[in-house]
This record gives C-alpha cells, structure tokens and sequence, in this order.
C-alpha cells in the first residue's frame, strides 16, 4: 500500500495521462490536486482516444474512484460536459466513482471573460493561456471572494456571491476592457441549474482521503501542467496560476506531507512548451518540425502547435530537486526512432559561462544557449520492447544518460501510445 504522487518535470504535455492511467491499476482512489480545464491528459485504450480536462485519467478503471480536490479550479458546465462524454460513450459515472471537493473553487463565465479580454489586450506580450479563466479564478480564490462547490448547496450565498462579483467584474469588464457587461439573472439561472446536476458529487476529500488512508488503501496524486509552469518555481510569468509541484498534493487534496511514499516525475524523451515563454533547447528547424509531426505535438486542450526541441536536462533536474523525485518515467522514447545524432541539453551558457540551473532571472534565461551532449541514435522499430535489455542499444544508453544527469533513477519507459506498449523497470506502488 502507498501514495504515490505523479508530477510533470517540463512544461506540461509530458503524457502524464498515460502514467496515471497505467498506475491506476494499483491504486483505489485517483485524486487530481491542482490547475483546471487547461489541462488535456489523453489517453489511448485498446485504439480509442480519450481526453480528460478535469476527470482523473483513473477514470476507466471499473473499481477505481475518482476525486478533485480542493486545489482544483473546476468549471462546473465542462465537469457536465466531461461526465455526459464518457456516458455517451457507454461509461457512467455515478457520485460512487466520481467526488469533488466541496472546498474546491468554481470557474464562472466573468473569469474566462477577463482571461480572454486580458490577453488580446497585453497583445506580444501575451502569455497565451488556455483562456479557461484558470488565473482569474485562483486570483479570487485568494482575494477571499471565489465562489466553492459547497456554495452550491447554499443558495442564498450562491445568489449574493454572485452578485456582488458581478459588480465588481463588470465595471472591471467593461470599463477597462470595453467587454459587454454579465448578466445576473441568466448567469444565476445557469448555476441554480447546474448546482442541481452536480450537488450529489460534492464530498469531503480531505476526509474521505484520511480514512481510505486508515484502510490501507494506495492513493495516486495526479499532477497538471508541470514544474516548470508552477506560479513559484515556473519561468514566471510564463507560468499557470497554480503549483503543479508534489508538495501541492497535500495542499490540494488535504493530506499531510508525511503520507506521500512516491513522487513520480514524468520526462518526455524531449521538450515541448505551449504559449510563450524563453525554452532554451527549442527547435525552429527541420528536426523540430519532424519532432512535432512525429510526436503530435498539439495542445489536447486548445489544439495549438507545441513549440519542440531537444531534452533539457536542466530543466528536468530542477524538477527533481523542487519535486523531491524518487522515479523518473520517460515517454514518447519511439518518436525518437530515426534521429541521429540525438542531443542531449545537459547545461546553459550565459555570457560566457557555464550554468547548471536555470536562472531565476527572465533576461539571463533568454539570453541562455543550450550546452548538448551528442548522443547516437537507433532506427529499429523499439514499440514491441517490453524489457529495457529489449531496447536497442543507443537507445539504452539514452535512458541510462538521463538517469545519470537528473540522478533519479528510470522506472518506467513508454514506447508508444497504448497501454501494453510500455517498460516496467520498478513499480513506484512497491515502496
Ligand atoms: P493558463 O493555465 O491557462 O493560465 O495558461 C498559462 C500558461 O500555461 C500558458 O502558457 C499555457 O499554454 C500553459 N498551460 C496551461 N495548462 C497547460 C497544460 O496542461 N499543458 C501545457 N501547457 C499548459
């Protein structure tokens, strides 16, 4: 029995949703502790594609049940959208398999309004959300004026919540952006509607969490985005509104920090960004073309093109220091099959000098150039591989170089999209 935490190392997009998929089968309760719908996690089930913004990936185990913590932004009409998907596709889900937090803050159509409104107004300097109202909604949160799942319970509150957030958001709408105001009774209809659908979900998450814990049940913490978009240790302010770090799991879910065994960091075998910001290992070439093509890169949520490049192990090793990690898993190694040489970023350089962190300062990260390693590639067809000895050799020295610079050791390794194409080398649920 353990918990066991699985977090980005990059910029999102690593294929966390596999993982947690793939872990699922050993843990009784999915809990997803942070970020919102500008999450896509994807998963592919015997050739079916699924995408999930707010479910946890867990959600297709039969047995498993689901829970979105208090750290979770949750935009109450996609949860519906999101839960009658799954019905249509012949998958019910019940508040026996789904709960949410009855402390976890609600999205309303005032946060995307300003989301949206904000960003064409900063025009290049955009940061190029997912205009969710991700941030807006975490700034209200901690202005002490958000509006939580349990005020869906509580209509009085909802009513006087709202509309005094209305006040405030539409002279903020309309006076500095020129947006046409919200309208009270529309908007409140709209939630008295959906307070209705999702009521019978709202539970106590922390509680139920620590009594699942007293049972000796495993837990797996789901992470979004990843460490390097985290609000405190992200290329900020190119960053999300929330902590995607392991720590965050405590917070976001309402458990201690003592009770986390594992923290499974997710590295893509190399590096992709969505929205702006400085990415040191970027590619604007052929091979990052071939790695976007190949690889898919395109945001699961807003369908844009993800920048690419090669692996920045710099990057992933601050991921292991601020995120404590004890195992790493690596995914899409097969989109590398082809490529030779293969570079490895292993440091930056900055006005003549070596560094070996990333810098906390925007204009020196801009002004880094990548330090690579070349590494060899292979061409053989490594989908089949289900042994690391069964990898090609250049391919094994690839993992094995990872392992060595980051300093985590590697213990699962996916070789393509399916459930069944993936090596197991250590599971993080045997502590
Ligand atoms: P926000 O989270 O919508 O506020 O967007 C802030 C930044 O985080 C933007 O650069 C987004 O592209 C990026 N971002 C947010 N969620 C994800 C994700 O799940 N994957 C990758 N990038 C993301």
């Amino acid at each position: 029995m353990a918990n066991v935490v699985v977090i980005g190392t990059q910029w999102g997009d690593e294929g966390k949703g596999k993982v947690v998929d793939l872990l699922s089968a050993h843990a009784n309760r999915i809990v997803r502790f942070q970020g919102g719908n500008n999450a896509g996690h994807t998963l592919v089930i015997n050739g079916e594609r699924f995408v999930f913004h707010l479910i946890p990936s867990g959600i297709l185990y039969p047995d498993t049940r689901c829970l979105i913590g208090n750290g979770v932004v949750v935009d109450p009409e996609v949860l519906l959208e999101e839960i009658k998907g799954l019905l249509d596709r012949g998958i019910a889900i019940s508040p026996k398999k789904l709960g949410l937090s009855e402390r976890a803050h609600l999205i309303m159509p005032y946060h995307k309004a300003i989301d949206i409104a904000r960003e064409s107004a900063k025009g290049r300097s955009k940061i190029g959300t997912t205009g969710r109202g991700i941030g807006p909604c975490y700034e209200d949160k901690v202005a002490r004026v958000g509006i939580r799942a349990i005020d869906l319970t509580e209509l009085d509150v909802l009513k006087e919540k709202i509309r005094a957030n209305l006040r405030e958001k539409n002279f903020y709408l309309t006076n500095l952006f020129g947006c046409e105001p919200l309208e009270y009774k529309s908007l409140l209809d709209r939630y008295l509607s959906l307070s209705h659908e999702l009521s019978p979900f709202i539970v106590d998450v922390s509680a139920e969490l620590h009594e699942a814990m007293g049972r000796n049940e495993s837990i797996l913490f789901e992470g979004a985005q990843g460490t390097h978009l985290d609000i405190d240790h992200g290329t900020y302010p190119f960053v999300t509104s929330s902590n995607p770090v392991a720590a965050n799991a405590c917070i976001g879910a309402g458990i201690g920090p003592k009770t986390l065994d594992s923290i499974v960091g997710i590295v893509k075998a190399y590096t992709t960004r969505v929205g702006s910001g400085p990415f040191v290992s970027e590619l604007i070439d052929e091979t990052g073309n071939y790695l976007q093509e190949i690889g898919q890169e395109f945001g699961a949520t807003t369908g844009r093109r993800r920048r690419c490049g090669w692996l920045d192990l710099v990057v992933v090793r601050y991921s292991a220091r601020v995120n404590g990690m004890n195992h790493l898993a690596i995914t899409k190694l097969d989109v590398l099959t082809g490529l030779d040489p293969i570079d490895l970023c292993i440091a930056y350089e900055c006005q003549g000098k070596r560094l070996e962190n990333v810098p906390a300062k925007l204009s020196a990260l801009y002004n880094c150039s990548p330090v690579y390693e070349e590494m060899e590639g292979w061409k053989e067809d490594i989908s089949g591989a289900r042994a690391f000895e069964e990898l090609p050799k250049n391919a094994q020295a690839y993992v094995r170089r990872i392992e060595e610079v980051v300093g985590v050791p590697v213990s699962i390794i996916s070789v393509g999209s399916g459930r069944k194409e993936t090596i197991f080398c250590k599971n993080p649920f045997d502590e």
